[in-house]
């Protein structure tokens, strides 16, 4: 059948590629079989369907050369079959009745080459030869998937470790966490205080879903300028606006097939929030500029650490925007009322300072733990977190002590101390009027105090109606 018959120039790049022959006539698939061995292949043959489909179910096959006129059942459905079950096996169909309608059928149903029988050694050379490009680009596709998914895996096994919690409510929150993310088109809300982890929870809701292999997008609307808001989200067309000098994916368009975090959403303009609401309901968004839409398959996760009732009914934040958004809510409970989650956070944070600081991990005094469950930890997780970072510096012996612990705010008049039972809004005024005196009412430096960004003092303050003077500042 073969005009002449050799080695490949280069077995060693053969070497691996897998071919399976299916054809019911032994003559064929016995020459055909020495010819892909001289080359170097790995190759297979069935002379019957069934055991072509076995093979192809155990072996990772690459290539499959296949007979269109197969006694009593059409090559051609045969294709359609494992075209459907294999859709990145190549497959090249051979027949000694070369009709055009056989041929365009097959090349239409995904067969790549066609080759009539008799054919010459160099043809079929040459099929394979055109064909291995296709299967070295699927094996480069393969490889970085796998690749993608490792990283994903190790990153979301990473961040799942390192959520910290042992309080029954916490668990309730990683519990609806993991149902949220077995929904993947599903938007959820994140409430709660600033610093209890509601990034965190949004983190492992996208690692866990099938979305998890593409892009988690964190956008806080309140860190970007209102005039560039709309493009942000959008995208934006070159030359649309001064300043656009190239055409721009918008935050929308960047999280196809992926998840967009919305942080702190009650910060968002009444108008764009519309804008946002329409792109939510309808999948699609036209950038700013531009006439056509352009569908893009985003999940929405949202958080916010304001009472979002209240804003309603202040009109700051649109009621059908949160119907569309809590579709799922989890409410992140603050850190004073999980008591039972400060110790394994302590102790995780002491190893990770250690560790980071280059520091033997130092013992935990019991009135160490005893304290940090009475202190009301406005900041939350982010505030201990904080805190334990400066204990771990200030440590000096193999113990840490509540003294290592002693902030100013914990060093104030006993008075401020014995209010356990405090009244938490006052307790939190009195700190954040602490820490803005301490810090001679420079705002950052206040924040990283408390361990609340600086967004969310400006917003307590706001709240407090905490009024810094000039004169103040200036002392
Ligand atoms: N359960 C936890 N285990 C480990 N680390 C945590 C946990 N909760 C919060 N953290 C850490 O505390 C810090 C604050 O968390 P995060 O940024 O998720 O809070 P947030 O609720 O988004 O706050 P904000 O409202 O200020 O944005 C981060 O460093 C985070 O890793
Ligand atoms: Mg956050």
């Amino acid at each position: 059948m073969f005009s002449n018959s050799g080695k490949s120039e280069n077995p060693q790049l053969n070497a691996q590629m897998k071919v399976l022959v299916i054809d019911d006539e032994t003559n064929f698939t016995d020459e055909i079989e020495e010819f892909l061995q001289n080359q170097g292949y790995i190759s297979y043959t069935a002379n019957n369907v069934q055991k072509g489909r076995t093979i192809l179910k155990n072996q990772d096959i690459d290539l499959l050369i296949l007979d269109v006129r197969l006694k009593g059942v059409s090559g051609l459905d045969i294709l359609k079959e494992v075209k459907e079950n294999y859709p990145k096996l190549e497959v090249i169909i051979v027949s000694a009745h070369g009709d055009m309608e056989t041929v365009i059928t097959a090349l239409r149903n995904g067969a790549i080459d066609y080759l009539k029988k008799p054919f010459r050694h160099t043809d079929i050379q040459i099929a394979i030869q055109r064909t291995r490009k296709f299967i070295d680009l699927h094996r480069v596709i393969k490889t970085m998937e796998e690749k993608n998914s490792l990283i994903s895996r190790t990153l979301q096994e990473k961040i799942k470790r390192e959520f910290i919690g042992e309080s029954h409510q916490i668990k309730d929150v990683l519990e609806m966490a993991l149902t949220a993310s077995k929904y993947k088109d599903t938007s959820v809300l994140i409430t709660g205080e600033s610093g209890t982890g509601k990034e965190n929870i949004a983190r492992i809701i996208h690692y866990e879903s099938d979305r998890k292999d593409n892009v988690f997008c964190a956008v806080n609307s309140s860190a970007i300028t209102d005039s560039l808001l709309e493009s942000e989200f959008f995208g934006h067309k070159k030359g649309s606006f001064t300043g656009a000098i190239n055409d721009k994916k918008g935050f929308f368009e960047v999280s196809d097939q992926g998840t967009l975090f919305l942080d702190e959403i009650a910060d968002m303009p009444i108008n764009l929030q519309a804008k946002i609401l329409r792109a939510i309901e309808e999948k699609t968004i036209t950038r700013v500029g531009e006439t056509d839409p352009v569908s893009t398959d985003f999940r929405i996760i949202a958080a916010t650490n304001h009472d979002i009732d209240q804003l309603i009914e202040e009109k700051k934040f649109r009621l059908d925007l949160l119907h569309r958004l809590n579709t799922i809510h989890i409410h992140i409970p603050p850190l004073r009322e999980r008591i039972d989650d400060i110790e394994p956070l302590l102790r995780y944070f002491v190893s990770e300072f250690a560790r980071k600081l280059n520091k033997p991990i130092p013992q935990i005094g019991k009135d160490t733990i005893a304290n940090l469950k009475n202190y009301p930890f406005p900041g939350n997780v982010r505030e201990l977190r904080n805190m334990i970072e400066r204990a771990i510096i200030l440590c000096k012996g193999d113990t840490l002590t509540a003294n290592d612990f002693q902030t100013k705010i914990q060093s104030e008049p006993e008075a401020q101390r014995e209010k356990v039972n405090f009244n938490l809004e006052e307790n939190e005024l009195n700190l954040i009027r602490l820490a803005l005196k301490e810090k001679f009412y420079n705002q950052n430096k206040s924040a990283e105090l408390l361990g609340i960004t600086r967004d969310s003092l400006i917003r307590r303050m706001k709240k407090f109606s905490i009024q810094v003077s000039k004169s103040e500042k200036s002392k």
